[in-house]
C-alpha cells in the first residue's frame, strides 16, 4: 500500500500534486468563475457578517489556522485569532454567538481541538470543521464544514493533510472576499486560475527531490536548525521545524524573520543551518537583510527562492528554486522542499519516519 515508496511519509509527500486537486475538486471552476462549497453555503453570509473569527487546532493543523488568519485579514478584512486549542479551552475564553470558530483537524478526533469546539458551542458560537477523516468526532461536533479529501494519512508526519487544509482554508477565504466585495473580480478570477495550477507547480518542486537529499546529507547530523520566514511564509517556517523535530529527533526553531534580532541571533554561528523561506513576495527585500545577518555570523543557509531569482543564491550556501505563484498562495508550493528535506535527514539518520517515538496519529488523549 505504499505504492513502490519506501514509507508513507514519502508517498504522501509525492501525492501533494493530486491531492490539492482533490481539495478542490467540484468546489473550483476558473473559467467558469464559480467557486463553491456545498458545506458552507448556507453560512457564507455569517462569514461574511463576522467581525472575528477564532481558529483552532493542535500541530500542523494549528500552522494551517496561522496561515488562514493571513488570507482572511488580507482578502476578507476580518480580524482572525489562531488558539492552540489546548490553551483555548483551559483558560475562560471571551467567545460568544457573534462569533466564528474553524476548527482544523486532519483526524476530526484531537481531544484538546473536540474539547474547544464543545467550550465555544456551549458560549453559543457557530462552529466550521476544515477535516480530513469523513465522519471523525470534530466533523459530527461541527454546525458546518468542509472535509479536505487528502485521502487517508498513514505517516504521523502531516504532510498533504496540509497543504489540503491550507487549500481549503483558501477557498473559503476567496469565496468569503467575493461575497463580501473586498477582492476585485479581477483579483478573484486570477486566484482562481493560480489555485487551479498549483498542482503542476508542485510537481515541479518535486524536480529537485534530488537535490535536496544532496544537502540531506550534507546536514544529516545537524544538531540544530533554524527556519525563518515572513508573512504567509512564517506559518511554513514553523511547520518546517516542527516536521524536522518530529521525524529526525533534531532540535529545530521557526521563526518570524524579523524576531531574530530580538534573541534567536545569538545562536547563529557556522554549526547552525538556517533555512530561509525566502520567496519573491512583498517581504522580499526583508527577506534578504536577513539573510545577510546570519551570514554575517557564519550561519549556513538553505534558501527556499523562487525560480530564476538571481539575488540570493550567490549569498548563500544553498538553494532550492520553487515556482512563482500568487503571493496569498505561496505556502502551497514553499512547504514541499521543507517535509522532503526533513524526510531525507530523518531516513539517512535511520529514523523510524512513519512512526516516530513518543507520537500516535491522532492525539485523542488531554
Ligand atoms: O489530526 P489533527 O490535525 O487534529 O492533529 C493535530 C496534531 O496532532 C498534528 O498535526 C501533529 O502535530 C502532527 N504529527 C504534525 O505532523
Amino acid at each position: 500500500e505504499k505504492g513502490g515508496y519506501d514509507h508513507f511519509m514519502i508517498k504522501e509527500i509525492f501525492e501533494q500534486s493530486k491531492s490539492i486537486g482533490d481539495s478542490m475538486r467540484g468546489r473550483l471552476n476558473a473559467e467558469a468563475g464559480h467557486l463553491q462549497l456545498g458545506g458552507l453555503n448556507q453560512y457564507l453570509d455569517r462569514l461574511v457578517a463576522a467581525e472575528r473569527i477564532v481558529i483552532v487546532g493542535c500541530g500542523t493543523s494549528w500552522h494551517a489556522g496561522l496561515v488562514a488568519e493571513y488570507l482572511f485579514e488580507e482578502l476578507a478584512r476580518i480580524n482572525v485569532e489562531v488558539e492552540y486549542a489546548s490553551e483555548f479551552r483551559y483558560r475562560n475564553p471571551v467567545i460568544g454567538k457573534n462569533d466564528i470558530v474553524i476548527a482544523i483537524s486532519q483526524s476530526g478526533e484531537t481531544a484538546d481541538t473536540l474539547a474547544a469546539i464543545e467550550l465555544a458551542k456551549s458560549k453559543g458560537a457557530t462552529i466550521f470543521g476544515v477535516c480530513n477523516v469523513v465522519g471523525s468526532s470534530i466533523a459530527r461536533a461541527t454546525d458546518a464544514g468542509a472535509y479536505t479529501h487528502a485521502g487517508p494519512e498513514i505517516g504521523v508526519a502531516s504532510t498533504k493533510a496540509f497543504t489540503a487544509q491550507v487549500t481549503v482554508l483558501t477557498l473559503i477565504a476567496i469565496a468569503t472576499a467575493k461575497r463580501k466585495g473586498t477582492i476585485s473580480e479581477e483579483t478573484y478570477i486570477q486566484l482562481l486560475n493560480e489555485l487551479e495550477n498549483i498542482p503542476e507547480k508542485v510537481e515541479q518542486v518535486f524536480e529537485n527531490a534530488q537535490k535536496i537529499k544532496e544537502i540531506a546529507f550534507i546536514f544529516t547530523y545537524a544538531r540544530n536548525f533554524i527556519y525563518l520566514g515572513r508573512g504567509l511564509n512564517f506559518p511554513v517556517a514553523l511547520e518546517g521545524a516542527l516536521k524536522l523535530k518530529e521525524i529526525s529527533y533534531i532540535h529545530a526553531e521557526g521563526y518570524p524573520a524579523a524576531e531574530m534580532k530580538h534573541g534567536p541571533i545569538a545562536l547563529i554561528d557556522e554549526d547552525m543551518p538556517v533555512v530561509f523561506l525566502a520567496t519573491k513576495d512583498s517581504s522580499y527585500e526583508k527577506i534578504v537583510s536577513n539573510i545577510q545577518e546570519v551570514k554575517a555570523r557564519k550561519g549556513r543557509v538553505i534558501a527556499i527562492v523562487t525560480e530564476g531569482d538571481s539575488l540570493i543564491p550567490p549569498m548563500v550556501d544553498f538553494v532550492i528554486e520553487v515556482p512563482k505563484t500568487h503571493e496569498i498562495l505561496t505556502p502551497l508550493v514553499s512547504v514541499i522542499p521543507l517535509q522532503l528535506l526533513s524526510y531525507y535527514i530523518a531516513v539517512m539518520r535511520g529514523r523510524n519516519v512513519d512512526q516516530p517515538r513518543n507520537l500516535a496519529k491522532s492525539v485523542t488523549v488531554e
